[in-house]
C-alpha cells in the first residue's frame, strides 16, 4: 500500500512533492511526510499522522523548509507494521538522519534484519519494516559502498515487496529507487526527474514517463535516469505512452471523486467499446463482429482453450462473477471463479489450455498478481484485464484487455467496475465468436445491445435524484440485506460492498434463494432488503424471495425496470432503471442506483466517500 514520490531538480520541489501525495492520497492516507534536501545542509524533514487531514497538516507546516531544496521525497501511508503515528510515518531515515528513504510494500524478512543490524549497534526508532531498510543501506555504506550500490546490494537481502526511493544529504540531487512487486515509475523533463507510484501523481509534470521492471534499480538526477538491471547491466529506456490528461485526475467540478467517476461511467464505457465492435456496411449500420485490440493470444490458442478460471478480488470479483455467467452461456466454457488470495493456496488444476482471467482496476492488487504469475508458471494462458496501461499485471500477461475508464481517484471502484464487466462481456462474445457458435443474426443482436449501454447507464445516473431521496428516508437504518439471483446475485453483493465501504453499514449479499437456509432468520419489522429485481431470468424467484421477508415485516427497496408496475407494487422504495436489451448485460446498468445508493448514504452520515476509514484504493500487500 502506501504512495511515495521523490523530485529531484527545479525549484519548485516541495509544492510538487506535496501536490503529488495529493494524488497519490487514494493509496493511503493515515500519516503524510516529507524529506527535502539542499546542497550542504541536513536533511529537512516532517511527518504528520492526522487520519484524512494528514496531508492538508502537512502542508500547513512547512514554513521552515529550505527554500533552495532540489531534491525530496514525500509519502502517504496505510499503515501494515506499526500503528498509524508521526513516529511511524515515513520518510524513515539511519541512525545519522543523513539517509532518508520512503517505501510501499511489505519487507517480509524485517525483524531478522532488524535483529542483526541492531546487534551491530543501529538504533530503530520506529516500529517499522521499512525503517529497517534505512539501517541496512547505512551498514552498507559504512562498509565502503556508495549510496547506489548499497541500494542495489541491499535488495537482494530482502524478501517481500517494496518499491522505494533514497536520498543522501551528501550526494545532491541524487534519488537511488528500486522495486520488486510493488509498482513504480518514472518522469523526466529535461531539468528535472521523479520517481512515484503511479502515473498520475507526475501527470503535468513530466515530458516523458518510464515503468521500472522488478528487481531493477533507478538512478536519478535532474534530467536523466539511468536504469540497471539485478546485474548491474543498464537497461535502454522504453517511453511509456501516456493518454491520461491532468484534468482527468482532478475533481472537474464535482464534491468528490466519487460522483465525478459515477457521472463519466457512459463515456468510459463508450470508450472501453470503442473499436471492438466492428459495424457493418449499410444504413444505418448495424455492429457484425468483434475486434479486440490489445490481444497477444491468437485466434487459435482461444480456440484450444477448454477452461476458464476467474480470479479477482473486490469489485473486480464482482465483475468476475458476471463474467463466468457471460463465458459458460455465450462460448460455452466451463469457468471456475475464486478470490485472487485463495486461488493459489489451493492447488488448481491448470495446463496450457487453460485460460486464466485475471480483473484489477489497478493490475497492482498483489493477491490478483500473485495468482496470475501462479498461473502462469503452471503454464496456462494469463489475460489481465485491468484499468492501467503498463501496470505488473498488463506486462506480464500473455494477453490483456485494456479498460478504458481513465483515472480512478476514489476508493470506492464505480467506473472501473462497470467497464470491467464491458470488458468481459466482450471477451465472453469474442470467444464465443472464435469458437464459431453464433449466427451473424444473434452476434448483431448482442453487439447492438452493448452499443445501447452508454445511453442507458446516463439516463440510470439522471435517476440520482430519486435515489438520494430513497437514501434519505433510510438514513436511520444500520442494517442492510442486498439480494440477487443469477447475474443479479454478482450486482447485490457489488451494491452490498459499496455500501460497507462508503457508509461503514452493515451490508450482507446473498444470493436470493438462499435466505431461507438461514439468514431469513435475521429478517425483522424494520430490516431493510433491497433487492435486484429487474426482468432477467430469475425474476419470478426474486419476486417470490421478497415476498417472504415481506411477509416479516421487512422494508422492501427493490431495482426494476422502468414502467414495471408489478414488481414496484411489491416495493416500499423503487430505484428505476432502463432494461437491458441482453438479460447478461443487466449487471451494468442494475448496479448503477446501487452506487448512488450508497454514496448518497455515506454523505448522509457525513463521510468522506473517497478515503473511507481503514482502506486503500490499491491492495499491494497479502
Ligand atoms: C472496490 O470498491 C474496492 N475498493 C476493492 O474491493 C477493489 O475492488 C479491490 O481491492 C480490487 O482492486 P483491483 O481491481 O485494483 O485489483
Amino acid at each position: 500500500m502506501c504512495g511515495i514520490v521523490g523530485v529531484t531538480g527545479g525549484t519548485e520541489v516541495l509544492p510538487n512533492l506535496l501536490d503529488s501525495l495529493g494524488r497519490l492520497e487514494y493509496r493511503g492516507y493515515d500519516s503524510a511526510g516529507v524529506v527535502l534536501g539542499a546542497a550542504g545542509l541536513p536533511l529537512w524533514r516532517r511527518r504528520r499522522a492526522f487520519g484524512t487531514k494528514s496531508l492538508a497538516d502537512l502542508a500547513a507546516d512547512t514554513g521552515t523548509a529550505p527554500p533552495e531544496a532540489t531534491w525530496g521525497l514525500g509519502h502517504v501511508r496505510w499503515a501494515t507494521h506499526g500503528r498509524p503515528s508521526e513516529t511511524n510515518a515515513h520518510p524513515h531515515t539511519d541512525c545519522s538522519g543523513r539517509l532518508a528513504l520512503v517505501h510501499n510494500g511489505i519487507i517480509e524478512n524485517y525483524l531478522e534484519l532488524g535483529d542483526h543490524l541492531s546487534a551491530l549497534g543501529h538504533q530503530m526508532a520506529s516500529e517499522t519494516d521499512t525503517e529497517v531498510l534505512a539501517h541496512l543501506i547505512e551498514q552498507r555504506m559504512s562498509e565502503g559502498a556508495g549510496l547506489e550500490d548499497a541500494v542495489a546490494n541491499s535488495m537482494t537481502e530482502l524478501r517481500g515487496a517494496f518499491a522505494l526511493a533514497v536520498v543522501h544529504a551528501d550526494e545532491p540531487g541524487l534519488i537511488v529507487a528500486a522495486r520488486r512487486v510493488s509498482p513504480l515509475v518514472l518522469g523526466r523533463t529535461e531539468g528535472s526527474a521523479m520517481v512515484a507510484s503511479d502515473i498520475p501523481a507526475l501527470l503535468g509534470k513530466a515530458d516523458e514517463f518510464f515503468v521500472l521492471d522488478d528487481d531493477q534499480l533507478a538512478v536519478v538526477r535532474p534530467g536523466s535516469i539511468v536504469v540497471t538491471d539485478s546485474n548491474r547491466n543498464e537497461i535502454p529506456l522504453q517511453p511509456r505512452v501516456v493518454e491520461w490528461d491532468l484534468q482527468a485526475a482532478e475533481r472537474g467540478g464535482f464534491d468528490d471523486f466519487m460522483s465525478k467517476e459515477i457521472h463519466e461511467q457512459p463515456t468510459a464505457i463508450a470508450d472501453t467499446l470503442l473499436g471492438r465492435l466492428l459495424p457493418s456496411a449499410g444504413s444505418p449500420p448495424a455492429y457484425r463482429a468483434l475486434h479486440l485490440d490489445e490481444e497477444r493470444l491468437s485466434d487459435e490458442e482461444l480456440r484450444a482453450v477448454d477452461k476458464v478460471f476467474v480470479v479477482a478480488c473486490g469489485s473486480s470479483f464482482h465483475a468476475g462473477l458476471v463474467a463466468k455467467h457471460a463465458i459458460e452461456h455465450w462460448a460455452r466454457l466451463p469457468v471456475e471463479i475464486d478470490v485472487a488470495s485463495e486461488f493459489r493456496y489451493r492447488d488448481p488444476v491448470l495446463d496450457s489450455n487453460t485460460l486464466v482471467v485475471a480483473i484489477s482496476q489497478s493490475g497492482e492488487t498483489v493477491d490478483t498478481l500473485q495468482a496470475a504469475r501462479s498461473a502462469a508458471a503452471q503454464r496456462a494462458k494469463v489475460l489481465a484485464v485491468t484499468n492501467v496501461v503498463d501496470s505488473s499485471m498488463a506486462r506480464e500477461s500473455d494477453a490483456v484487455l485494456y479498460t478504458r475508464a481513465g483515472p480512478e481517484i476514489g476508493v470506492a471502484a464505480t467506473k472501473t467496475h462497470l467497464t470491467q464487466i464491458i470488458a468481459l462481456e466482450i471477451l465472453a462474445l469474442y470467444l464465443a465468436q472464435v469458437r464459431g457458435l453464433f449466427y451473424p443474426s444473434e452476434l448483431a443482436m448482442l453487439l447492438g445491445a452493448l452499443g445501447s449501454l452508454p445511453e442507458k447507464v446516463a439516463r440510470a445516473i439522471e435517476r440520482g435524484g430519486e435515489v438520494e431521496a430513497v437514501a434519505q428516508r433510510l438514513a436511520g437504518v444500520r442494517n442492510f440485506f442486498f439480494l440477487g439471483r443469477h447475474v443479479g446475485y454478482p450486482v447485490a453483493l457489488e451494491g452490498a460492498l459499496k455500501l460497507k465501504e462508503i457508509s461503514y453499514l452493515r451490508a450482507e449479499g446473498y444470493p436470493a434463494g438462499e435466505l431461507k437456509h438461514g439468514p431469513i432468520a435475521l429478517i425483522e419489522p424494520g430490516s431493510v432488503v433491497v433487492a435486484v429485481a429487474t426482468r432477467t431470468p430469475l425474476w419470478e424467484k426474486v419476486l417470490s424471495n421478497v415476498a417472504e421477508v415481506r411477509a416479516r415485516g421487512a422494508t422492501v427497496v427493490l431495482v426494476a425496470n422502468e414502467g414495471d408496475d408489478e414488481t414496484a407494487a411489491l416495493a416500499d422504495e423503487v430505484l428505476w432503471v432502463p432494461a437491458a436489451d441482453s438479460p447478461l448485460l443487466a449487471p451494468v446498468i442494475d448496479v448503477v442506483p446501487l452506487q448512488l445508493l450508497a454514496y448518497h448514504l455515506a454523505r448522509a452520515h457525513g463521510n468522506d466517500v473517497d478515503r473511507p476509514r481503514n482502506l486503500a484504493k490499491t491492495v499491494t500487500v497479502e
